[in-house]
């Protein structure tokens, strides 16, 4: 497990008067996504049925992410007592739907799934940071702090399990490319959409293409250029290409003004 529990943070220290709706409907958002990581962590098990060893690491994995879903419920129940994370939660996993009950990686295989595990923790990380950095209600500043760190640990260990998996495995640099690049994209499929609209509009009917633009539009907000350096420097390093290069600074300018760019139209089409 990591070094935190629910019990050290400090619940006591809410300040209500801090609070910001839209940060309220993306940490609803984000405790439904998290608490769903118990499932994926028993679909690596069966992708590494014969590595004990990993299979113990996606485990301890696993319940880190359904801690920080239940950190982000408890702190979202206390910002909106009206909400009911189960309720949620049930309503989530009815709409979001992903197999998860097969032996082997939709990546192709087992370096690919740990480059998409990469990208994954890469996303997290970075959006702990952009909320740690960005809001200024106490306890989510800590709550944050604490899942950006392991999130970024996260990264670590799957990062080292595909340096593990390289020296078996044949996989092409134009693959990692494709299947890095490939998972960042699908950050904006449905997973996200759907837990914004359990979690905060489930009385009008699902959209995907406007409950993502919800989305979007309230999280992306927090983030600086900082953490989009960060974004580009550690998925770099996933599919193989230098972190901090010239390639990696000028792909960090360029989805830094790719980013300004989508808030601005999104927040423009919100008005
Ligand atoms: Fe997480
Ligand atoms: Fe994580």
């Amino acid at each position: 497990m990591g070094h935190w529990t629910l019990d050290n943070i400090p619940w006591d220290r809410f300040d209500r008067s801090k609070l910001d709706p839209d940060v309220v409907r993306i940490v609803k958002a984000a405790s439904l996504v998290e608490y769903n990581g118990g499932a994926y962590a028993h679909h690596l098990c069966r992708i590494f049925h014969d590595d004990p060893d990993f299979q113990q690491t996606a485990r301890r994995w696993g319940e880190e992410e359904i801690q920080h879903g239940r950190a982000l419920a408890q702190w979202a129940k206390l910002a909106d007592p009206g909400y009911d994370f189960a309720v949620a939660f049930t309503r989530f996993q009815a709409k979001y739907q992903v197999d998860f009950d097969c032996d082997s990686s939709r990546r192709g295989s087992r370096s690919g799934e740990m480059i998409a595990r990469c990208m994954v923790e890469v996303g997290t990380s970075s959006y702990y940071s952009a909320l740690r950095d960005g809001v200024h209600e106490p306890v989510l500043k800590e709550i944050c702090r604490n899942i950006a760190a392991d999130e970024i640990r996260h990264y670590r260990l799957f990062y080292k399990n595909l340096t593990l998996c390289l020296a078996n495995e044949r996989i092409s640099f134009w693959r990692r490319l494709r299947v890095g690049f490939g998972r960042i994209a699908e950050a904006r499929d449905d997973e996200l959409a759907c837990a914004y609209y359990a979690a905060n509009e489930a009385d009008a009917p699902y959209d995907q293409r406007r409950h993502s633009r919800a989305y979007e539009r309230r999280a992306f907000a927090f983030y600086r250029e900082a953490h989009v350096r960060h974004i580009v420097a550690m998925a770099f390093k996933a599919v193989g290409l230098s972190p901090h290069g010239r390639l990696a600074r000028a792909a960090s300018r360029l989805a830094w003004n790719a980013m300004r760019y989508r808030v601005t139209r999104l927040t423009k089409a919100a008005a």
